[in-house]
């Protein structure tokens, strides 16, 4: 790793080194939280892809263990793709996609009680292609359940991301009585790529990556990221009714207005019976950036998932972020702070605001006080909506990272909204009511610290922590 790269997170996990993607395997035992990602810990470029591990008591402290998957000759040669874990009557398993060439198959693995050693199944790939009366893009990731029945006696059924060519993504439907010999039952949803243009924020793609099915508060719930020819897009969920074998789609959700920097999200049921997700914090510089600095890859802080009353989602940091902010700086007007001396690369920002129709309030972080840098988040009324925007811009004076604006639409409370923003050096994330906006920014001047807030025609209060760093 370069020496104190200023960009690389303090609080949100990280790879010890090398390349991290999607979080994998979530899940909780004996006390433990278990969090396995795609991993490369050769360089911070994804190739090979092995499983990296890492457990923790309280979601935040992580304790990194050794590599749980690494590519092997046969089917998982050329990497261990996404994939969950499941609890098989006690023998802990892992369902993963393993990769031979270009071709990504299903593929089993067994673990010991304390999840460390994994022993591949000798019978893989357990589904040796994908069905044969489709045209199929690709063909991976995956989300496994034991279907409700009387008796404990529900067999497995899992989905898997792919693509039909000419028509758009799918999750496809399979049905199990032991992990390894499946049975095809069809498409559980397919979406319609032609239905909405390519750039639109909620495009749906040509392969769904990473599909996630789940209830919660009584609603159903499928998420999947938009993939495209190589292109990691954004994710999205439906919000419907599983049913049967298939699943009625109610309406289209963006899952984070920050698009691909909340990509390839995982979520589990936790023993207190939390929606817990996590999702993949992309690098907005360069490659060779990323080879330089070392590492690349921020795995998001732990979210809590909700259900509203619509069937659409509410998203918030898990409480047990909390317990890392170190000192309140700032708890007053938040159109003064500015006077104040508050600022730092770790910052935990709750913003309260009354925001009647045709104000706006910009709140600006990692600034420098002669506004050369700074990232601008903006949240505006407009009709019966506030529309959350993140202005990145002015982020870095380095031109070669990502500047694109991101914005997105948010439900008001009354009149009000609440924003919430942790900041971890390159890592940014901000929830509106409950709406996320994910991002990564890369500020190159040493005193981009500033906190500030502009009103036009709202009140708002602030507080402003310190955030600890974990290690
Ligand atoms: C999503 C993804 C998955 C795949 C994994 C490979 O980011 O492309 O579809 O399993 O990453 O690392």
């Amino acid at each position: 790793l370069a020496a104190a790269d200023p960009h690389r997170p303090a609080f949100h996990f990280v790879s010890p080194a090398g390349w991290l993607n999607d979080p994998n395997g979530l899940t909780q035992r004996d006390g433990w939280y278990h969090l396995f990602y795609q991993y490369n810990p050769y360089a911070p470029v994804h190739d090979r892809i092995h499983w990296g591990h890492a457990r923790s008591t309280d979601l935040v402290h992580w304790e990194h263990l050794p590599i749980a998957l690494e590519p092997t000759p046969g089917p998982d040669v050329d990497g261990c793709w996404s994939g969950v874990f499941v609890d098989d009557g006690g023998v802990p398993t892992l369902v993963y996609s393993g990769r031979h060439a270009e071709v990504e198959l299903p593929c089993v693995a067994t673990g010991s009680d304390d999840l460390v050693e994994w022993t591949k199944e000798p019978g893989n790939p357990v589904i040796s292609a994908p069905p044969g009366d489709l045209d199929i893009v690709a063909f991976r990731d995956h989300c496994v359940w034991r279907e409700q029945a009387a008796e404990g006696t529900g067999r497995w059924r899992q989905i898997i991301g792919a693509g039909i060519r000419g028509v758009g993504g799918t999750a496809l439907l399979y049905e199990s009585d032991d992990l390894r010999s499946w049975n095809y039952l069809g498409p559980l949803l397919v979406g319609d790529a032609a239905g909405r243009p390519r750039t639109a924020p909620d495009w749906t793609g040509t392969m769904w990556e990473c599909v996630d099915l789940f209830a919660v508060d009584g609603a159903d719930v499928l998420v999947f990221s938009a993939w495209d020819d190589g292109v990691t897009h954004h994710p999205l969920y439906w919000s419907g009714r599983y049913q049967g074998d298939r699943f009625e789609p109610l309406a289209l959700h963006r899952l984070d207005l920050g698009g691909r920097f909340f990509y390839a999200p995982q979520s589990m049921r936790d023993a207190t019976g939390r929606r817990l997700m996590f999702g993949w914090m992309q690098e907005g510089r360069t490659d060779a950036a990323a080879v330089a600095a070392g590492w690349s890859g921020v795995m998001s802080l732990p979210r809590v998932v909700t259900g509203r009353p619509d069937g659409s989602l509410h998203q918030a940091p898990a409480p047990e972020v909390d317990a890392l902010r170190a000192e309140l700086l700032y708890d007053g007007p938040a159109g003064e702070v500015g006077a104040a001396d508050v600022g730092g690369d770790q910052l935990d920002i709750e913003l309260d605001a009354t925001l009647p129709p045709g104000a706006s309030i910009e709140l600006a972080v990692r600034a420098t006080a002669d506004r050369a840098e700074r990232t601008v988040y903006r949240l505006r009324r407009a009709g019966d909506e506030i529309e959350l925007s993140l202005d990145r811009s002015r982020s870095s004076l380095d031109d070669t990272v990502d500047a694109k604006p991101l914005a997105g639409v948010v439900g008001l409370a009354g009149d009000t909204v609440r924003l919430r923003l942790v900041v971890d050096h390159s890592a940014l994330e901000a929830f509106a009511n409950g709406i996320p906006l994910a991002a990564r920014a890369y500020p190159t001047r040493e005193d981009a610290l500033d906190v500030s807030v502009d009103i036009d025609g709202a009140a708002a209060t602030l507080r402003v922590w310190r955030m600890a760093s974990v290690d």
